[in-house]
């Protein structure tokens, strides 16, 4: 939640939804009960997406501050967030806007992609990219459709979250990302460490893990964590997920890691007064994720350079 500094790369063109898509042949034959059976699945898809693996319902829902890692609260889902400020590292003042039917209706799934992809409003207005759009645009065109499939089907919330009021110039975010969803694809899940690549991408980890430099995120200790969030009422420093085994998780097992995010996903954990020893980190969307996607991660993880960072996690 910070570094908008990133990198680069993108723009969308053919296709409306895939499902009714002309550029998509197969649709052309499918009658509409089918295409009813292929939008749900969509819609599935993309809601375990955006609760599970691409966090928008962690920035783009109120969160429970008094819960362990702060879960969505039940029924703001999509709603619009907190505002964000200089404690998370934004040079001003953002807050996610709402992103129900109640917002987006007049969108179509096209412009819906823009915005997640290539970092373009429908009004024409470059996004900040503390909206990961950078990620969601190395993502395949399916699941990207399938996420906006899943937003068509939020309950409508009536909410307008205050304008952004940043210190720097959209000019200054940044070469915005190319349209590649022609061409990206999802690696098997039989490669785990591609398929874990993939995964961590959309998961946006890299952007709390990565520790800020002088000129924004240091990509040379990519993961190494380090990044103090001073919440006032929390003060937490990200961890060192590379395989450094002194300070790092190098001596983390496969399974150990996977338990830890079950563990804090676990209504036990969540539930329990956290004391001063909460989390930024949406554990409990992440952590009820297909095991099969945590081990992936893990792999993945296990492959990333070993960076030597010792971060004390809560600095008294
Ligand atoms: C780390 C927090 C974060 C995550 C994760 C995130 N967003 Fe956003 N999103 C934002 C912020 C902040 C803005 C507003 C940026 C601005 O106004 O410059 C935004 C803007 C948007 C917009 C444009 C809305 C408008 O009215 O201009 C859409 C659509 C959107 N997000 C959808 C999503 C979807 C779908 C996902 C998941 C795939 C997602 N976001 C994930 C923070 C986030
Ligand atoms: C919003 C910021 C944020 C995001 C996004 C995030 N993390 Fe974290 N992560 C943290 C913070 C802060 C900590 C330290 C506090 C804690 O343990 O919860 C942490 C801790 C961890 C730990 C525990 C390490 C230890 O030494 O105890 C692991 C493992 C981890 N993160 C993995 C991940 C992975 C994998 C992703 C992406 C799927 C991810 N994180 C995304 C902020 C984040």
């Amino acid at each position: 939640m910070r570094k908008f500094f990133v990198l680069a790369v993108i723009l969308v063109t053919c296709m409306t939804a895939i499902y009714f898509s002309s550029c998509n042949n197969e649709t052309k034959e499918t009658g509409p009960a089918e295409n009813k059976d292929s939008l749900s699945k969509a819609a599935a898809r993309g809601e375990y997406l955006a609760h599970h693996v691409t966090m928008c319902m962690d920035c783009h829902s109120k969160r429970d501050i008094t819960k362990f890692a702060m879960p969505v609260i039940p029924g703001t889902e999509g709603g619009g967030g907190i505002t964000f400020g200089k404690a998370e590292g934004i040079p001003g003042e953002v807050t996610p806007p709402n992103i129900t039917p109640f917002a987006l209706k007049d969108w179509t799934d096209d412009e819906i992609a823009r915005a997640l992809t290539e970092g373009v409003n429908k009004k024409g207005d470059t996004l900040f990219p503390m909206m990961p759009y950078h990620h969601y645009s190395k993502m395949t065109r399916d699941d990207v459709y399938s996420i906006i499939a899943y937003l068509r089907t939020l309950k409508p919330i009536d909410n307008t979250t205050p304008p952004r009021k940043l210190l720097i110039p959209p000019s200054m975010f940044g070469p915005l990302p190319e349209n590649t969803l022609a061409s990206n694809t999802m690696p098997s899940p039989s490669d785990k460490i591609k398929y874990g690549e993939y995964l961590v991408n959309a998961a946006v980890c890299s952007e709390c893990h990565t520790p800020m430099g002088p000129q924004g995120p240091d990509f040379s200790k990519l993961f190494a964590g380090g990044f103090l969030f001073d919440l006032g009422f929390l003060k937490v420093t990200v961890a060192n997920i590379t395989p450094d085994s002194a300070t790092g998780i190098g001596t983390w097992s496969e399974d150990a890691f996977v338990n830890k995010f079950k563990v804090n996903a676990s209504p036990e954990k969540v539930n329990a007064d956290p004391g001063k020893e909460n989390s930024i980190m949406p554990w409990s969307m992440y952590g009820t994720m297909k095991e099969e996607d945590l081990r992936a991660i893990y792999a993945y993880l296990r492959t990333v350079k070993p960076i030597t960072n010792k971060v004390e996690k809560y600095p008294k």
